[in-house]
């Protein structure tokens, strides 16, 4: 435990770490709060993870985030998870409990969090279309599968990812290669892009779907956030479906790390939404 009058410090490692929005967030809320903590970008390369968690104490931190390609290793060195950490095998939150390292993962919350937010009722489908099998669509199924969504429909352009992910839900969860999306689009509740392909930086490579023939109450989000209005949540809007962007999930996940380590639970707020965008 920090003494009672040193700032809490917390922060985010990954390799590369500069584009990171997370000391921009956690930085607004510790003003918004009035709290004299920090929240630093570090960058460590792997060979030096390992190191860096085993000194986290030392060094005075109270936790942090962890992004790529530290997640799993990160899981690998907590000493105990929380429920969604082990369920997707991938840690980005780390904090103290009685001495012991602890790792949760909260991407899977942030982006329940943000439907809940935007999209009020979403999790009433029962059937969910997600495109994409890497580290984001793992935390992704997860939270569709806690909340209640019989059959998860995973496509990737690498088949045998999507199987991984299948094989490693279990019952309800089902992969499917890339070409399989469109005649999945009728029955899915909630469609989901967990892959990069619309970011910016990506010009010219975008997630194509046609989204007429979905059901009208369809959901559609992207974890894409730069641009906020990607062609395939444009192209969603387009065929009057409710649209929901990724900027939220980013946002969300990042409060249950700055409640452990600075023991206040932040909101998420349109200020701190435009914060975040006017620095984009
Ligand atoms: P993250 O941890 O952010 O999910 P990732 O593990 O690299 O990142 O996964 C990226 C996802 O986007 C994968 O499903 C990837 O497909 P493959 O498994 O076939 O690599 C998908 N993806 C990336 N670029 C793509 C492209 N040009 N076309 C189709 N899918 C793509």
């Amino acid at each position: 435990m920090a003494e009672p009058f040193e700032p809490i410090r917390a922060f985010v490692t990954g390799f590369p770490i500069k584009h990171s929005r997370s000391p921009l967030i956690h930085g607004f809320w510790l003003n918004a709060h009035g709290l004299r903590g920090s929240y630093e970008a570090i960058e460590i390369a792997p060979e030096n993870f390992s190191v860096f968690a085993a000194s986290l104490r030392e060094m005075g931190y109270a936790g942090g985030n962890v992004t790529i390609p530290h997640k799993e290793t990160a899981f690998a060195l907590c000493e105990s998870h929380d429920t969604a950490a082990s369920a997707i095998g991938a840690v980005n939150t780390l904090w103290f409990e009685n001495g012991r390292l602890i790792g949760g993962n909260t991407d899977a919350y942030g982006f329940a969090a943000n439907l809940d937010e935007f999209a009020s009722g979403w999790d009433n489908a029962d059937t969910a279309l997600v495109l994409g099998a890497g580290g984001a669509s793992r935390a992704i199924v997860h939270a569709l599968k806690s909340r209640g969504f019989q059959q998860i429909h995973i496509v990737n352009r690498t088949l045998s990812r999507a199987t991984e992910l299948a094989d490693h839900f279990g019952a309800g969860v089902f992969a499917h290669s890339l070409e399989k999306a469109q005649e999945l689009v009728p029955a899915s509740g909630v469609i989901v892009n967990t892959t990069p392909l619309g970011m910016e930086g990506h010009a010219g490579e975008e997630m194509a779907l046609d989204f007429t023939k979905a059901d009208p109450k369809t959901i559609v989000t992207d974890i894409v956030y730069v641009p906020l209005e990607t062609p395939f949540l444009i192209a969603a809007r387009m065929a009057g479906l409710k649209t929901v962007d990724g900027l939220g999930m980013l946002l969300h996940q990042a409060v249950p790390g700055f409640e452990h380590w600075f023991g206040v639970r932040p909101r998420v707020t349109p200020e701190l939404r435009a914060h975040i965008l006017s620095h984009m």
